[in-house]
């Protein structure tokens, strides 16, 4: 097996010395996630500094450790003037000697899940390297970059950002054959003045797409002319549009949306065709065909990939699901912890109003959305009536809106945070019931999470004993 990197290829690459010749297969900025054979960078950032923990990495099999100063370790050190930037050249190497054709995706929500989604779908057809779980940001992007074996056929990468001019850097550094930008919705809007700002720093991503590169957009969103016109002012003539609108290359006709997967039936250039999903819900219909415009623009086969589709599953946090034994039977438990959104809470609450069961949302706070905050939350109440809710326990400021629109006969419970409102959902929760919990990372859901699949761990204990 060639090695990821090689000490002579890593001084290439940075221009750093080695105290000795050492071979890693994988890349960490974590010595508490470091594999044997890793190389671990030790990063300086505004609270840490991974210097500190080289000896740490070293116990836990590092082959070599970046440094920017010495780190009084035995060990191989590969010494460079700053760690960062020697990561961004490794990043820079890594994709200059690959043949991989990479795919980058941005966009409002859904990065992870469809990054996953066409990760799972191209490596069914060939060495496949992407982004681990939401390593996207100017840390994230070039450690994954660096971790691409020369010999992959693709990359995937996920592109994230919270303010302007924080995507082109990672663009012109991956270099993307295909960008795909999943919408653009409000989130973020603290740190933007409008939606529009928002589109145009999601379309940094044209800015370092290799000549001749795909960029693969939702038609249906409604700033897709603008993004359009980004991508022709970049250069980029190759465009293909997913969505339901009717000129969308990849053409959503209909989604039946089932308990735990979902049924899509599309027009992709101008052929009907009808696939399963392993995820529900309407959003996961448009993943999938943004996936599929990124699999034809990466010369992939799409009829594999339409097969291998029914494999994806929600990544944890964004509806994955776990049946939770209790007294009486079971309970579906819907995890959407990780993030929220206007958009993703409806299309979240879509589903649930799709399950069988009594139906109970617990929704968090969405963080981050600035002075229309009151108003995008209390917009969630048509959803939530809409979708035939039976029970809903509110948590968080942001989340007292909802509870006001939704009125006093919405049956609505809130509390001031998602402790509060905790031993409320534990005593309502009964066999038959779904339950899906959502809000934004800050907003702290995912204890909710635990707490209910604790549940069943609590009423397995028993009978488990009882079986001995
Ligand atoms: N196309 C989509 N539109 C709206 N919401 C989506 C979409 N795809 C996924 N989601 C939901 O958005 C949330 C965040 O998903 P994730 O894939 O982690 O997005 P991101 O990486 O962009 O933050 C999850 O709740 C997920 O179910
Ligand atoms: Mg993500």
């Amino acid at each position: 097996m060639t090695a990821l990197w090689t000490s002579d290829e890593a001084a290439l690459a940075t221009g750093g010395r080695n105290t000795a010749s050492w071979q890693a297969s994988g890349v960490s900025i974590d010595s508490r996630k470091v594999q044997a054979g890793d190389l671990f960078i030790a990063i300086k950032g505004p609270n840490m500094d991974g210097h500190a923990y080289v000896g740490s990495a070293f116990s836990a099999g590092a082959a070599a450790a970046m440094v920017m100063e010495s780190a009084n370790q035995d060990g191989p050190q590969l010494t460079v003037p700053d760690t960062g930037e020697g990561m961004v050249a490794l990043a820079r190497h890594a994709r200059s000697r690959a043949s991989a054709r990479v795919a980058a995706v941005t966009g409002s929500a859904g990065k992870t899940s469809t990054k996953d989604a066409l990760a799972l779908v191209l490596g069914r057809q060939g060495k496949t390297a992407a982004t681990t779980g939401n390593l996207n940001n100017h840390w994230g992007l070039p450690l994954s970059l660096a971790r691409l074996p020369r010999d992959a056929r693709f990359g995937v990468f996920e592109m994230g950002m919270s303010a302007p001019g924080e995507i082109a850097p990672l663009s012109r550094l991956a270099r993307p054959d295909v960008a795909v930008i999943t919408n653009v919705e409000s989130v973020h809007l603290e740190f933007f003045k409008s939606e529009e700002g928002i589109a145009d720093a999601k379309a940094e991503i044209f800015t370092g797409m290799e000549s001749g590169g795909t960029a693969v957009l939702n038609r249906d969103n409604r700033h897709f002319e603008r993004l359009r016109r980004h991508a022709d002012a970049a250069g980029i003539s190759n465009i293909l549009t997913f969505g339901a609108h009717e000129s969308a290359d990849f053409q959503l006709t209909d989604t039946e949306i089932k308990p735990a997967h979902c049924r899509v039936s599309a027009r992709i250039q101008n052929r009907d065709v009808a696939y399963t999903i392993g995820a529900p819900g309407r959003h996961w219909a448009l993943n999938s065909l943004a996936v599929l415009a990124a699999v034809t623009a990466l010369e992939a086969d799409i009829d594999l990939a339409m097969a291998a589709l029914a494999d994806v599953t929600p990544p944890k946090g964004r509806g994955s699901r776990t049946k939770v034994s209790i007294e009486g039977g079971s309970f579906l438990l819907i995890d959407e912890s990780y993030n929220a959104s206007p958009a993703s809470m409806r299309v979240a609450l879509d589903v649930l109003g799709a399950a069988p069961g009594r139906r109970i949302a617990v929704l968090g706070d969405m963080r981050e959305l600035g002075p229309q905050s009151p108003a995008l939350h209390a917009g969630l109440a048509a959803s939530i009536t809409a979708n035939n809710i039976d029970l809903v326990f509110l948590a968080g400021e942001n989340m007292a809106h909802l509870a006001t629109a939704l009125g006093r006969d919405g049956g609505a419970a809130h509390g001031k945070d998602s402790a509060a409102i905790l031993p409320l959902v534990r005593d309502a929760v009964r066999a038959g019931d779904v339950v899906m919990v959502k809000g934004s990372f800050g907003s702290n859901m995912a204890p909710v999470v635990a707490a209910l699949a604790a549940l069943g761990r609590e009423a397995c204990a028993p009978a488990m004993a009882g079986e001995r």
